[in-house]
């Protein structure tokens, strides 16, 4: 499945996601679909590819350590992968599952995937909408998530460099090992040079 054409296969492809997690990460899911269409719209990308990223982008989120330890073994992986965790594996990892299980075989939706947690150097406008969609869908509430939204909204640049920014504050504060795409992301797209 590359695209899909029609309401049923949605529906299809909603269930696949559901089935995988809790209800309430499920409508996270839901919300970031459809904040990843409007973000779309503002940047005149296509609509359709949008909402299945957002649907599908933390559909490996609960799987095991076990399973992505696997994944990452069977994909012959940067091993470097192993010193870290869900955080990162959802995304980077979580593709993997997608691709298997629910057969997507668009590049540019596994890969906005697997940007989603650590963002990257350079950045397609999928994968931006991808990324500032998890972080800006409605029911998201910490602190300076409206001004998050609103520059979003303006400049979706400026939204991805103000996320980055505000993770890589968070992590440090909290003493968090960080994953050095996220410290290449941020100097790429935060730092004056
Ligand atoms: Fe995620
Ligand atoms: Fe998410």
């Amino acid at each position: 499945m590359t695209t899909i054409n029609n309401e049923f296969d949605l529906a299809t492809l909603q269930k696949q996601v559901h089935y995988q997690l809790s209800d309430s990460r499920y409508q996270h899911c839901l919300r970031t679909s459809e904040r990843a269409v409007q973000l779309a719209k503002l940047n005149h990308y296509d609509l359709q590819k949008a909402q299945i990223a957002g649907l599908v982008h933390d559909y490996a989120k609960e799987r095991s350590d076990a399973d992505f330890i696997a994944m990452i073994k069977q994909e012959k992986l940067d091993p470097e992968l192993l010193n870290y965790g869900n955080a990162i594996w959802h995304g980077v990892v979580g593709a993997f599952f997608i691709k298997y299980e629910l057969k997507i075989t668009d590049e540019d939706i596994l890969n906005s995937v697997r940007r989603h947690t650590t963002g990257d150097v350079r950045m397609t406008t999928l994968d931006k909408i991808v990324f500032m969609a998890d972080y800006t869908e409605p029911k998201r509430d910490f602190t300076g998530v409206e001004q998050a939204r609103e520059i979003t909204n303006q400049d979706l640049d400026a939204g991805v460099a103000y996320q980055l920014q505000h993770t890589l504050e968070f992590l440090l504060q909290k003493h968090s090992q960080i994953y050095p795409l996220t410290i290449a992301s941020y100097n790429q797209w935060v730092a004056q040079k």
